[in-house]
């Protein structure tokens, strides 16, 4: 099957390209980019004043399957994401049972085939059932499919822990991701500690923990010598411990989510629980400095942390809902309107939604070099809309951007030289 994407802009940050072509697929690959294609025998997209680009990767999504099916499936977030026009996401291991063993490694991917959709990358847990104490079976994860650890929705408490974690990835060439939370600090906390908590009159959970707990992974990279990624960054110290840390040459990349840098602790005040996240929504000087990381490259990658939860987990008192929100059908127009308002360019977009996260994970994609996967995005930067549950795939809805209007949208979403999604074909 031959597919024509004509007369779209082409942004690939991988090869230095920005420029008016046309791209061709054939057998799941890229097989030519250049102006002026023809090719009679392929189906042929229409991309005139759409952006093309090497398919988003989200690096960090939290689909519910196994154990929390009522929240989000395989299915139901695969849809979500290619529907946000994601051709891959890495899927975190804090399910039911966490993903800390070869069988539910494979039981994801087998899930994920099933659904047929998006590429779906799991992430397994450091600790056996997350509890911060034995390793995981590296090896064993990894031939299992795994394609990094961290035991994300929480912290690896103990130090000593994470410098095993950190010596013992070495071997299988498996990237570390940390959830940096001091829980000391954060342990019964609900929102940013400051003007949130006391407004709301609840327990707070201070930046500094996030501060101290980067930290501890950045001197623990440089005692072992492994790269440590560090998991949705939101605070300003944090990010000026990771741009110290990468100034002294250490090998660290880092994260944020759209949340923190669209909005802080403000959207807490009524007490919404769709803006109850973990770590929690910080100041509007937070929300600045994660601005400038992004456009100076202290921050590598944008990953959206999509964690669904139902009305069960969120339509109730806020010190009793859940923490998380989902992200993968509002991540590009949020971060589309970075661009458009000058902080970052397209290209960099690109580069912080897909090259980032391929090099990253060390996953096949985030390019459209010739012989690249046929993982391919293409949107419409100026496409306006709203977000309503209607338009959401997600089988949860709980966003704090519902009632929004965005600008941009995926138009389709191409994985292995497959059109998964096609915006234009749901809307006729
Ligand atoms: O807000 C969050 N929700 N933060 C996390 O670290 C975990 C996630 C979830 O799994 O719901």
């Amino acid at each position: 099957m031959k597919i024509l994407l004509k007369g779209g802009r082409i942004v690939d940050p991988s090869q230095g390209l920005d420029q008016a072509a046309d791209l061709l697929l054939e057998d799941g690959k890229v097989v030519a980019l250049a102006p002026d294609l023809a090719e009679e025998d392929a189906r042929v997209l229409p991309c005139e004043g759409l952006i093309v680009c090497p398919g988003l990767i989200d690096l960090h999504v939290h689909f519910r399957e196994p154990g929390e099916e009522w929240k989000e499936t395989i299915a139901t977030g695969s849809l979500a994401a290619v529907a946000g026009g994601f051709t891959a996401v890495a899927c975190m291991p804090n399910t039911r049972p966490p993903n800390d063993n070869a069988e539910v490694t494979r039981y994801i991917l087998k899930k994920a085939q099933e659904a047929g959709l998006c590429r779906v990358w799991p992430v397994a847990c450091i600790t056996k059932g997350q509890k911060g104490e034995q390793l995981t079976e590296f090896g064993e994860l990894k031939e299992a499919g795994a394609v990094a650890v961290s035991d994300d929705g929480r912290p690896v408490p103990e130090a000593a822990v994470m410098r095993l974690a950190l010596e013992y990835a070495k071997n299988f060439d498996l990237p570390v991701i940390s959830h940096a939370e001091e829980l000391s600090l954060s342990r019964g906390g609900h929102v940013n500690e400051g003007l949130a908590s006391a407004r709301l009159g609840l327990r707070g959970i201070p930046a500094q923990g996030e501060a101290i707990a980067i930290f501890r992974e950045v001197m623990l990279a440089e005692l072992t010598g492994s790269p440590v990624h560090i998991a949705h960054v939101s605070t300003r110290s944090g990010v000026e411990i990771i741009r110290r840390a990468k100034e002294a040459g250490l090998s660290v990349t880092a994260e944020t989510a759209p949340h923190y840098f669209s909005l802080t602790e403000e959207a807490t005040f009524g007490y919404h629980t769709n803006a109850k996240v973990n770590p929690p929504l910080r100041s509007e000087e937070d929300r600045r400095a994660i601005e400038e990381a992004l456009r100076d490259g202290t921050i590598d990658a944008i990953a959206t942390d999509h964690a669904p939860h139902s009305p069960l987990e969120k339509f109730c008192e806020f010190e009793r809902a859940a923490f998380g929100l989902i992200g993968l059908e509002t991540a590009l127009p949020l971060a589309l309107h970075l661009v458009e308002r000058g902080i970052i360019s397209l290209p960099r977009l690109v580069e912080l939604l897909s090259c980032a996260p391929a090099r990253i994970l060390k996953l096949p994609g985030g390019s459209l070099r010739e012989g690249s996967p046929a993982d391919v995005t293409v949107f419409d930067p100026e496409a306006r809309w709203v977000v309503t549950e209607e338009e959401l795939h997600s089988k949860s809805k709980n966003s704090p951007f519902l009632g929004w209007e965005m600008r941009g949208r995926a138009v389709y979403t191409i994985v292995g030289g497959r059109v998964v999604f096609s915006r234009r074909e749901l809307l006729s």
